[in-house]
């Protein structure tokens, strides 16, 4: 019997993107034979590589191939190089762009703390052993998709705008998303929101608690933003899933990531209704060490990783892989990101390289 194949679109993109694009793509190769499909892959440009290619961030043909694909893995957009574009010609306008198209409105963003890499973490060590969160950020509304622009006021003085706003549908289903992850976890959804000042955060926290009442076995509170962000510094244990619009939700899951010891490690999920879904990395391309061969690899892995659970259904790669960077973890491989002073740092292909001996322990040959 022959089984139609997964199909994945992968996106390297900019700066660090395409290296640690090639050792997500060997682990991936590494798994292809235990995987109950086989998995095709296609590569397509976007961000500042298209804009410099086809003079857009996003080419028809690549959202097109992402439309039709059953998974989309991306590295990182943007850099300095491009920084002097308008907003909506800019790296990062294709990316959001693509979350929109594919309707991604539910970005899952887990934060562990690796027990071997709580030195690393900028808090003390007893804060954040155990650590091990998920923030539900929405994805494809709020502040980044509402109506913007700028103008002149009747007296001839610019002004620019932002527009944070929120249709019921939009935050039940990010909230429900919210509670469905829980609900695999500790049931438990803190929602963040500025209820204090803003009417679209009333808004949300009303419409938060209606879906709540659907959930009775898990338990809700609701935090302000800078009082979360401050909670999260400082006792980061307290939470399960932390839930948040758009930018509340980019600015605590960098935070979260930084926690952790490194944003070279968190991966993250977009998922829309179906199971198609859109995978990368938290970290951004980081111009400053692209090329060097020292970038961290693992989030780009483990957004693979999250991609095989999701929307492949191929739960035992997904597993095998994060228990292969686990232990390369704990047997002390560092990319330079991670490495304490008195620790010596790998580079990102001797980084793949080791996350692939260890998969091969995990995958005993027959
Ligand atoms: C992220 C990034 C993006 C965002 C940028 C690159 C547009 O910071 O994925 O968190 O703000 O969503
Ligand atoms: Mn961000």
């Amino acid at each position: 019997m022959s089984v139609s194949p997964f199909h994945v679109v992968v996106l390297p993109g900019d700066g660090i993107g395409p290296e640690v694009m090639t050792q997500a793509m060997r682990v991936l190769d590494a798994v292809r034979p235990h995987l109950h499909r086989p998995v095709e892959v296609e590569e397509c440009w976007i961000g500042g590589a298209a804009i410099d290619r086809f003079g857009v961030p996003l080419p028809q043909e690549t959202r097109d191939a992402c439309l039709a694909a059953d998974a989309v893995l991306l590295a990182a957009v943007g850099g300095p190089k491009w920084d002097h574009l308008p907003v909506s010609q800019a790296p990062e306008a294709g990316l959001l762009g693509l979350r929109k198209a594919m309707a991604v409105f539910a970005n899952l963003r887990p934060a562990v703390v690796y027990p071997a890499l709580a030195d690393a973490s900028p808090l003390k060590r007893e804060r954040v052993e155990g650590v091990d969160l998920l923030v539900v950020r929405e994805l494809t509304g709020g502040l980044y998709y509402g109506p913007a622009g700028r103008k002149e006021t009747p007296e001839g003085e610019p002004f620019a705008y932002n527009t944070m706003r929120y249709t019921r549908s939009e935050v039940r289903r990010v909230a429900q998303a919210a509670f469905e992850a829980a609900r695999q976890r500790r049931h438990h959804v803190t929602s963040v929101d500025k209820a204090n000042v803003l009417e679209v955060s009333r808004f949300w926290r009303e419409e938060v608690t209606a879906v709540a009442k659907e959930y009775p076995d898990v338990a809700l509170d609701h935090l302000y933003v800078d009082n979360a962000a401050m909670q999260l510094a400082t006792r980061p244990g307290q939470f399960d899933v932390l839930l948040a619009e758009n930018t509340f939700g980019d600015i605590l899951s960098d935070e979260a990531a930084a926690i952790t010891g490194s944003l070279g490690l968190l991966p993250s999920a977009s998922l829309g209704k179906g199971a198609r879904g859109f995978y990368e990395p938290v970290h951004g391309s980081a111009p400053d060490i692209a090329g060097k061969g020292t970038a961290n690899p693992i989030a780009q892995i483990l957004s693979l990783a999250m991609l095989l659970r999701y929307s492949a259904q191929e739960v035992q790669a997904a597993e095998a892989i994060e228990e292969a960077v686990r232990q390369t973890i704990a047997a002390g491989y560092r990319t330079p990101d991670i490495a304490q002073s008195n620790e010596t740092a790998i580079g990102t292909q001797e980084m793949g390289n080791a996350i692939l001996d260890a998969l091969a322990s995990c995958y005993p040959s027959a």
